[in-house]
């Protein structure tokens, strides 16, 4: 038997702690979000459903993306035990200059519409963390507002090679000028992928007034408020466009595009290439000959092919054709500190995320990114401790075991 007896409020006293009251609920909520998991539930419920579904959804059957997390899911991280972690750096490189974290923003389009902050947010963040920012051509602020936003952080300019040449040209001399680093060509789009969670939900940019978006209006009242109360939401790298998306996709992309287009592209730019969507050894070894300082494998997110190749499964073989002929980069799938930890470990010199960090901007805007920066560099110092190491340097193959 076990002697029992009354507590005395002397004992009870130091047990109570209330959680301190947070009376800003965006704060409350980003507060207790502590997965990037978490920054998507929120997201889900304070953005209309097609903006979330056009930002979470991938193409067709979407199994090129639930593959790619998937393995990072299932692969199995080798730990090194009785090392001295008591500092981690996660300082790693990229175009050979130091950044303070193994990920940066890719770029991603119609940022701002997930919230109205949009790439400014984004940028501000980059430059207070120090992460590169990608500016998307889909982007909805200007190349020069996201330089002024943060005149200070390294930026990127993804480009869409355009049917127009000169208007591709053009963008590339507004870059160089408003200080852009480097250009990000993507090459996974020759057409349109097959958003088919767009189509069914009839998503339009800007969001048309139908029925249905006016009675999402009512579950979502900020948000709508926010749309119809800031600048209009437009492309900011086309002028004048009064079509379609679909018209508009098929402006922008040349299915022609050949890698002796390279060779033009080079003429035009003379800062560090990248090229974005690299899916075969061949092709990174192909690029990297016309002249790219670093490719990124990438099936953009699940958005372009389905069943397309997992970039994380094919990183190790281009690592091992590329040698130090150029930087290998990787994105499509991370949702954590320990994936980004697992890519660098196969061979990636860095990575990019892109949902992860808009969930944080439909969260909270600017403190929701920053919220989402928060966990992964959490995650990805207590995961390099745990495995044992306390720079990127240190991470190899023997910490990862893929299934
Ligand atoms: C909503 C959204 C828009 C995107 N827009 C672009 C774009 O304009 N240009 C581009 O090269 N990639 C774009 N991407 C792909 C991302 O740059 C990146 O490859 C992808 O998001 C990585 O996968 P993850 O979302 O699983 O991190 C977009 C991705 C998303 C989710």
């Amino acid at each position: 038997m076990t002697d029992r007896q009354i507590p005395k409020w002397s004992e009870l006293r130091p047990l109570l702690r209330p959680k301190p009251v947070e009376l800003d609920p965006t704060a409350r909520r980003l507060r207790d979000a502590l997965t990037i998991g978490d920054l998507r539930t929120v997201a889900r419920r304070r953005t209309p459903r097609s903006v979330f579904d056009y930002t979470d959804g991938a193409a067709e059957a979407e199994i090129s993306l639930r593959r790619a997390r998937a393995l990072f899911r299932d692969l199995e991280l080798q730990p090194s035990i009785l090392h001295d972690v008591s500092a981690v750096d996660t300082t790693t490189q990229y175009l050979g200059r130091p950044s303070a974290l193994p990920f940066a923003f890719a770029p991603t389009g119609f940022t701002r519409m997930m919230h109205h902050e949009g790439e400014r947010a984004v940028v501000r963040v980059a430059q207070e963390r120090d992460i590169p920012y990608a500016l998307s051509t889909m982007g909805t602020t200007s190349i020069e507002a996201v330089a002024q936003a943060a005149p200070d952080a390294r930026k990127w300019f993804q480009l869409y090679v355009w049917k127009d040449r000169a208007a591709g040209e053009d963008l590339m001399a507004r870059a160089k000028a408003a200080g852009y680093e480097a250009l990000m060509l993507t090459v996974d789009v020759p057409v349109a992928g097959a958003r088919l969670r767009d189509v069914r939900n009839g998503f339009a940019i800007p969001p048309a007034l139908t029925v249905r978006t006016v009675l999402d209006a009512g579950m979502h009242p900020s948000w709508w408020m926010n749309l119809l109360t800031t600048e209009p939401l437009t492309f900011a790298s086309l002028s004048a466009w009064d079509g379609t998306v679909a018209e508009l996709l098929d402006k922008l992309f040349d299915p022609t595009m050949t890698i002796a287009d390279l060779e033009w592209l080079r003429a035009s730019w003379d800062g560090p290439l990248i090229i974005k969507g690299i899916q075969t050894v061949a092709d990174a070894q192909r690029v990297v000959a016309a002249g790219a300082d670093a490719v990124v494998l990438s099936n953009h997110g699940g958005r372009q092919l389905d069943r397309a190749p997992v970039p994380l499964r094919l990183l190790p073989d281009v690592r091992d054709a590329l040698g130090a002929d150029a930087e290998v980069w990787v994105d499509t799938g991370i949702t954590s500190g320990a994936d980004v930890v697992a890519a660098l470990a196969l061979g990636a010199d860095a990575t990019l995320i892109g949902r992860a960090y808009l969930y944080g901007l439909m969260a909270g805007g600017h403190r929701g990114v920053d919220r989402a920066v928060e966990i992964l560099e959490k995650e990805v110092r207590r995961t390099m401790a745990l495995l044992g190491v306390t720079w990127v340097g240190e991470l190899g193959p023997q910490h990862v075991r893929l299934p």
